[in-house]
């Protein structure tokens, strides 16, 4: 496969796209990115011995949410790199993308090939840590929210959120990583409780 040709690609149809009215144009670009890179390194940790499927691993992540915007977008997803990648890729490979595009939230809801259980890990762990503090904040900015709102949402649903999305997480490797940057997340949110109530806060 051409993985320049496809990143071109996915650049031209997403890099522009304001995706979501609270997240920053060329989001959906710039998360599957970081979700291939995630995913590339959650393989070569839980499965060291299958590199071949590094290609399919890396473009599925990519475009997983191409379909953004259009419900359900993983089945539209589906239906999109069917049409883009036919000559890109070879129809094994495709098949393997498609099954990565289309499966990507369907998280234990029937069995998936490693393969896509990696990408489905990769996108949570994407949406957490530093990132989760960044769409936060971007949220509260874009919708007219203030640190006191942000705070109650520390407060009353991102418990609840990290609790969900933990148990739908395929790896215990996975779940590692998420109870890491869920600990910064909770440190930083305490002390943005303190600074924002005008304490002094030394560590
Ligand atoms: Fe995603």
């Amino acid at each position: 496969m051409d993985l320049d040709a496809i990143r071109e690609k996915a650049r031209e149809m997403m890099a522009d796209r304001p995706s979501h009215r609270y997240r920053e144009v060329g989001y959906v670009y710039n998360h599957g990115q970081r979700v291939g890179e995630i995913a590339l390194q959650l393989r070569e940790m839980i499965f060291p011995t299958e590199p071949e499927y590094d290609q399919v691993i890396l473009v599925g992540a990519w475009l997983h949410d191409i379909g953004k915007g259009i419900e359900p977008h993983w089945e539209y997803g589906e239906l999109l790199v069917r049409q883009i990648l036919k000559d890109y890729c070879p129809p094994e490979q495709l098949e393997q993308i498609a099954q990565i595009v289309g499966g990507h939230t369907l998280r234990k809801q029937k069995p998936f090939p490693f393969y896509v259980k990696l990408v489905q890990d990769s996108d949570i762990l994407d949406h957490f840590g530093t990132q989760e503090i960044w769409l936060s904040f971007n949220y509260a900015a874009r919708s007219g929210g203030t640190i006191e709102t942000t705070l109650e949402y520390y407060e009353e649903k991102y418990n609840a959120l990290v609790a969900k999305v933990r148990a739908l997480l395929n790896y215990e490797e996975s779940v590692r990583y998420l109870d890491d940057k869920d600990r910064f997340v909770r440190e930083f949110v305490e002390r943005l409780r303190l600074e924002a109530g005008g304490k002094l806060v030394q560590i």
